[in-house]
């Protein structure tokens, strides 16, 4: 089944294999949502199943916790939580900085609660993610419904006055509808092509009262897990400045891959 797996398949799940051995038992851990942190869950589960592994989990979205719950991941509010010891979320961007965009899976405002209650966030990601300048992916604006078209208005008018350099923006459907975040809100995706300064867009973006939360992530990821599609993984740390980089062999997760093709 492993063979089946496109390169990018594959590199998503050598990176959250990878990742998946960075969590101990006893720990409390955020798990992220989208593809790539599907993998790593179906990962951890398989490390509770074999292993014995305790952890606690707190997903970022109900897809996620559906998954973690199917694969015997015990599952707690962040309220019981509290604290986090390490967060594992896939991304849509990241650069050199480790600073992110993320909520192509429309799950940033959780994720961005989640990863910043802990005390280190890896984000897992295959090497089509790593960009030199963030902006090529849309940039995902949680908005609340009331009065959203006026909120991307005023969205809209203040990229005039930032480092950017598409303005154009869209609500993001889900078939006729406005798709619907786990919160009950909509989201704007930003064509900015090119952002300039992260950081300032961030601060701008969330003083609009209509907004909730932005998909930048700034500051909030310590490690990116960087899967390739011949199983190469590089652990890039940025406190240590180090990029360690080893292979994943794929034979000792075989019943993973069985598991999924039932
Ligand atoms: C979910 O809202 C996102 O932030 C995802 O983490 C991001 O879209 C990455 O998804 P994939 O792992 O599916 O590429």
């Amino acid at each position: 089944m492993s063979s089946d797996l496109s390169p990018i398949d594959k590199a998503k799940f050598v990176c959250a294999k990878r990742a998946s051995q960075m969590v101990e038992s006893g720990m409390r851990v955020g798990l992220g949502t989208g593809s790539t942190a599907a993998w790593l869950v179906r990962c951890l589960g398989e490390r509770v199943r074999d292993e014995g592994l305790r952890i606690q989990s707190v997903p970022t979205s109900t897809r996620t916790a559906e998954l973690a719950r199917q694969v015997g991941i015990k599952v707690i509010s962040l309220d019981e939580a509290k604290w986090l010891d390490l967060t594992i979320d896939g991304a849509d961007e990241f650069d050199a900085e480790m600073n992110l965009i993320k909520g192509g899976g429309g799950a940033l405002l959780q994720e961005k609660i989640v990863a910043t209650a802990s005390d280190r966030m890896v984000v897992i990601a295959d090497v089509g993610k790593k960009v030199e300048t963030l902006g090529a992916f849309p940039l995902p604006v949680e908005v609340i419904p009331f009065g959203w078209q006026t909120t991307q208005a005023l969205v809209e008018e203040s990229l005039v006055s930032m480092d950017v350099l598409g303005r154009e923006s869209s609500l993001r459907m889900n078939g006729d509808a406005p798709y619907v975040t786990d919160e009950g809100n909509h989201i704007i995706d930003l064509h900015l092509k090119r952002i300039g300064s992260p950081r300032q867009l961030a601060m701008v973006l969330n003083q609009m009262p209509g907004v909730v939360e932005n998909g930048l992530f700034i500051d909030i990821c310590d490690c990116v897990v960087l899967g390739y599609g011949d199983g190469k993984v590089e652990v890039h740390e940025i406190d240590s400045a180090t990029v360690a980089s080893e292979q994943v062999d794929f034979a000792d997760s075989g019943n993973l891959f069985s598991d999924l093709s039932d």
